[in-house]
């Protein structure tokens, strides 16, 4: 299947670097739906009668986040951290900083932590030690995708989406260079894109 959100014109705007219906979708917007429902539950059940913060780390995690929350049916606050991004965002630097910190306490929360994606698994162990610092009543990862083959610290998710093969994706919050995050699937962006053949 063909990603087919936006229309013609838009999808050949010449800052694209791809044209949306070009890209191949890995998971449709209905099998996200479904698999954030249901990790909305486990969360629920796991937390009933109790209120969780919801961190998120901008920007790519905003779609999902958004989504979680929704299918929660206790108490739920949000917060956002906002950290460095790879210079070229398909290949790792091992460098992660901290651009935006949480605005409010973590201690003593039931802090969730909501990411777009665990790929080499540097920020989010970055961010864990954060908010371990902080001194939560409990930590856990909320992530929608896994792409465990580019692992180099080891970190897992409490709650996850979906774990995909090796491949750079766009879409439901995730970007390349800023573009794509508005598709309600997630698609694979093709090696020419970002590889210059
Ligand atoms: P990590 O520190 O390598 O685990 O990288 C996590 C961040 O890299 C994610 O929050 C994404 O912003 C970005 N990232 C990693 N893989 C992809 C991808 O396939 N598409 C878009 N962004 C990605």
């Amino acid at each position: 299947m063909m990603c087919t959100h936006m229309s013609t014109t838009m999808s050949q705007l010449p800052s694209v670097p791809v044209p949306v219906s070009h890209l191949k979708v890995l998971i449709a917007r209905e099998e996200i739906a479904r698999r954030v429902a249901e990790m909305g539950r486990e969360i629920t059940r796991d937390y009933q009668g109790q209120s969780v913060l919801l961190v998120g780390v901008l920007k790519g995690a905003t779609i999902f986040l958004a989504e979680l929350a929704r299918s929660l049916q206790i108490d739920a606050t949000f917060d956002f951290f906002g950290v460095s991004s790879y210079a070229d965002r398909t290949h790792q630097s091992g460098e992660v900083r901290l651009t935006k910190d949480v605005d409010t306490s973590l201690e003593g929360k039931n802090v969730i932590l909501v990411e777009d994606i665990l790929d080499t698994g540097l920020t989010m162990n970055y961010l864990k030690n954060v908010v371990m610092t902080h001194k939560p009543r409990s930590f856990k990862i909320a992530a929608l995708l896994d792409k465990p083959a580019r692992r180099i610290q080891p970190i897992d998710a409490d709650y996850l989406g979906f774990t995909i093969p090796n491949e750079f994706v766009v879409g439901y919050g995730l970007d390349y260079a800023e573009h794509y995050r508005n598709l309600p699937d997630i698609c694979i962006l093709p090696p020419e894109a970002y590889s210059g053949g």
